[in-house]
Formats: C-alpha cells, structure tokens, sequence
C-alpha cells in the first residue's frame, strides 16, 4: 500500500476509535441524565399528586377531582398519570408530550433505564373510584438525547472529513518531492546516470538529494571511464596482437622456411653421398628449431605474464628488459631488482608497475637510459622505481590509463605512488611503495641484520 494511503488509514482509524470513545461517553452521559431527568421528574409529580390526594376527601365530586388531578398532567414532557379501575382498566390517562423528532427503538433501548412510577390508593369510601399512578417516560428525554448525537455525529464527521482532505492534501504535497526522488532513483535503475533531482526542499531532503547527485555523477564517471577502459583494453589487446602476429611473421617464419628448405634437400643430398652437407643441414634445422623455441617462450611470457612472474621478479624483469632491448637497442637499460621472493600479488603489482613505467617511457619519453628498481626498505616495503632520462611529463599530456591503473594497483594494496615529471628538468621517476606483510619485512631485518 503506498505511504500515503498508508498514513490517511492510520489517521482514520485514530479518528474512528475517538468516535467510538466519545459515542460511549455520551452514552454514559445520556443514561445519567435520563436517569436523574426521570427520578426528579417522578419526585416532582409524586409530591404534587400526593398534596392533591390529600384533600380529596374534602372534595363534593371525588370523580370530578380525580378528572383534575389526571388532567393536570396533560402536555407533560415526563410524567403520564393514570387512573386505574379496581379491575386493572385505566379509566382515565393524562397525554404525554411527545417528542418532535422521537428517536429510534434501538436507541430506546439502550437508554431507558429502570421504570419509575408510583401508587396512590383513595380512602376507604372512594376505592371504587380505582387507584392513581405516576410513571415517568423517557421518550421525550430519549429524543433530546438523540437530537443531541445527531448534532455530534455531523459535527465530528465533518471535522473527520475536513482533517482527512487535509492530510491528504498536506501528504501528497510533502511526499510530492519523494516521488520526484523516486522517479530519479528508477531512471538510475535503467542505466540512465544523467538522472538529476533538484535540490528545492526542506534542509533534510535536500541532504538525500546532493547524496543522490552525487552518487549519479559518480556512477556516470565510473561508466565513462569504464568505457574508456574498454576501448583502451580493445586498442591495447589489438596492438599486442598485431605485435604478435609480426613476430611471428618476422622472427618464426623465415626459420621455418629455411627448415623447410633444409628438410627439403636433405634427401636430395643422400641420394649424392654427400653426407657432411646432410650433417651440417640438420645442424642448421636444429639452430632454426632452437632459434623458433626461444621466440615462442618469449611470444608465450607475453601472453602469460603470470608464468614469467613465476620464476621470479628478477628473471621476468630480465625478460622484459630483453624484450624492449630487442626493440629499442639504443636505450641503456640498468636494472636492479633483489633477488628474492614475495608474495604473489605484491610481485604482480611490481611486475606490472615496471612494465608499464618502462612502456610509458619507451613511447612517450625517448629516453637514452631507464633505469628499474625493486628492494625492500627498512619501513617494510617493496620501493619499486622507473626513472628515465628522457622528455618529461608534458604539461598537455592526455590522460591514459596506465598510470591511473597503476595508482589504484598500488592503493588495492594499501600503498602509494607518486609521479615526478612534471617538475623535473629531464625525464620521470616514479616510484611505488607497496607494504610488505610482516613475515616478509622480518626478513629484510634478518637480512640487514646479518
Ligand atoms: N616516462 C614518461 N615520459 C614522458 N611522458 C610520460 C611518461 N609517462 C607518462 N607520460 C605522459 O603521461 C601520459 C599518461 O600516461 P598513461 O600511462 O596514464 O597513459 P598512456 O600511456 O598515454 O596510455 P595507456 O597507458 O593507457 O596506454 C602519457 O600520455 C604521456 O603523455
Ligand atoms: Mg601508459
């Protein structure tokens, strides 16, 4: 059920109980009043019937002053007085006032309380005459009372409606800002971060707002870049194929041709006798096949990094290294990289930091010399550093994603990186320093120690 539908039926609930609460009040209220309405008026009647009985005696016309008597009652509100025959029969009877508006049976049940009434007996000589009584009748009371409910009924009914409208009302108003919030929260459930709520409402609205921009701007940055990284990984994946495409075509195929070629004339060769050029082709298919096995493990290191850093920091380093050396053969490269083992994920990170630092400074900086670094420090880390000599961070370079991923790599780790190029005269260094877990840093005490 919605909020507001929710909170109007807890309202009118509240206000129907109080109906409850006030109709049994008046209820209350209704029988005490008849009751002491009723027992006055039967009080009334009974000392006014018993004065005039008692000089009836001294009456010519006992009949006529009975008549008198009954009648004197008559337009009375409460009050019926009756003359009644020795036999029961009733000889004579005042009327009763009714009311204008009578109320209904149900209600006349409920509220006429015990029968009030009284006897008067004549003396001896004019029993024949009958008895007078008194009986007090509620109906008149009863309808006061009922036109009394009438009234509270109407009037507690159109206050119940009034504050309901209003509720209503005032809800839909206060709850009409959620529903925009709503609307924005469900746009963002469909992928759309452009979802904006304005921020026009009360102080603590307005809070959930700016909370919710801020995490739709958030999320659009993060889909952005995430596209980004996509099309980045896309370019990256399909430069590496290309590369890897050409070195088999440059560094496998030509020894396989010449394998080939060697295979080839070897029978040839046989069926000469000559058998030392035999020997000396299968030498050269063995140098073509050992020559096509270290470009393949190389080719192979590339597409798993992960079984490079397997053997080590230092020997994938090397491996590395030996990758760019082949490609750039006039950059000096210096290494110095401990030769030790850490934990897996924190050599990845280091592997990967060098590689794309010593990538970084091979495309963009064309430097003479990069120099890579990797040792424990007495503050219990792994200090990984890439300097080069080359141009230095230009101040219109675009933002790539290497060195963003870098940073996050590092922070997953719970350490930092930080960029100098952009001040230095000439070149970068980067350094990354990646907390080493304690079993790791104790031993670069043991080994400082010893
Ligand atoms: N060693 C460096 N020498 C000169 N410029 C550098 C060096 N390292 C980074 N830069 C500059 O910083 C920019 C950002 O580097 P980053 O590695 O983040 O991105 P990229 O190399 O351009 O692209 P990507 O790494 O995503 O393929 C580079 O475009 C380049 O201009
Ligand atoms: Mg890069």
């Amino acid at each position: 059920m919605p909020l507001r539908r929710r909170l109007l039926a807890l309202v009118a609930l509240v206000l129907a109980l109080c109906l409850v609460a006030g109709g049994a009040l008046t209820y209350w209220q209704g029988l005490r009043k008849i009751e002491l309405e009723m027992s006055s008026a039967i009080e009334v009647a009974d000392s006014a019937v018993g004065d005039a009985m008692s000089t009836i005696g001294a009456s010519p016309d006992a009949a006529a002053y009975l008549h008198r008597i009954i009648t004197s009652f008559d337009g009375d509100r409460h009050v019926v007085a009756r003359l009644m025959a020795p036999d029961g029969k009733v000889v004579d009877a005042s009327r009763l006032r009714r009311p204008v508006d009578p109320a209904p049976t149900w209600l006349y049940k409920l509220l006429s309380g015990p029968v009030h009434s009284r006897r008067f007996e004549l003396p001896t000589e004019l029993k024949h005459h009958g008895v007078v009584t008194i009986e007090a009748d509620p109906h008149s009371e009863i309808g006061e009372v009922w036109e009394d409910l009438k009234l509270k009924v109407l009037i507690i009914s159109g206050f119940c409606a009034v504050v309901l409208a209003l509720i209503y009302a005032i809800l839909g108003w206060a709850l009409r800002p959620l529903e925009a919030l709503s609307a924005a929260l469900a746009r963002v459930g469909e992928g759309d971060y452009t979802a904006h709520v304005d921020e026009a409402g009360p102080e603590d609205l307005n809070l959930i707002y700016r909370a919710f921009n801020r995490m739709a701007a958030q999320l659009k940055t993060a889909e952005q870049q995430n596209q980004r990284l996509n099309e980045q990984l896309s370019t990256v994946q399909e430069e590496e194929r290309a590369e890897i495409a050409r070195d088999l075509h440059d560094e496998i195929g030509p020894f396989l041709f010449a394998a080939d070629v060697d295979a080839q004339s070897i029978p040839l060769l046989l069926s000469r006798d000559a058998g030392d050029d035999v020997v000396s082709r299968s030498k050269a298919i063995r140098q073509s096949v050992q020559h096509m096995q270290l470009h393949l493990r190389s080719i192979l290191s590339r597409l798993r990094p992960a079984m490079l850093i397997d053997q080590g920091l230092t020997h994938a380093v090397e491996q590395l290294v030996a990758f760019w050396h082949a490609r750039r053969p006039q950059i000096a490269f210096k290494t110095d990289i401990e030769d030790a083992r850490f934990p897996a994920n924190i050599e990845e990170a280091a592997f990967r930091i060098l590689q794309e630092g010593m990538s970084n400074a091979v495309r963009h900086g064309n430097p003479s010399t990069i120099e890579l670094s990797a040792r424990r420090t007495e503050g219990g880390t792994l200090r990984v550093v890439i300097s080069d000599d080359g141009s230095g961070i230009s101040a219109t370079s675009t933002r790539g994603f290497g060195l963003v991923g870098m940073k996050e790599r590092v922070a997953a780790l719970g350490g930092r990186l930080s960029v100098n190029g952009q001040v230095a005269e000439k070149g970068v260094i980067l350094i990354a320093e990646i907390p080493l877990p304690i079993a790791a840093h104790d031993q670069t005490k043991h080994a400082s120690a010893a």
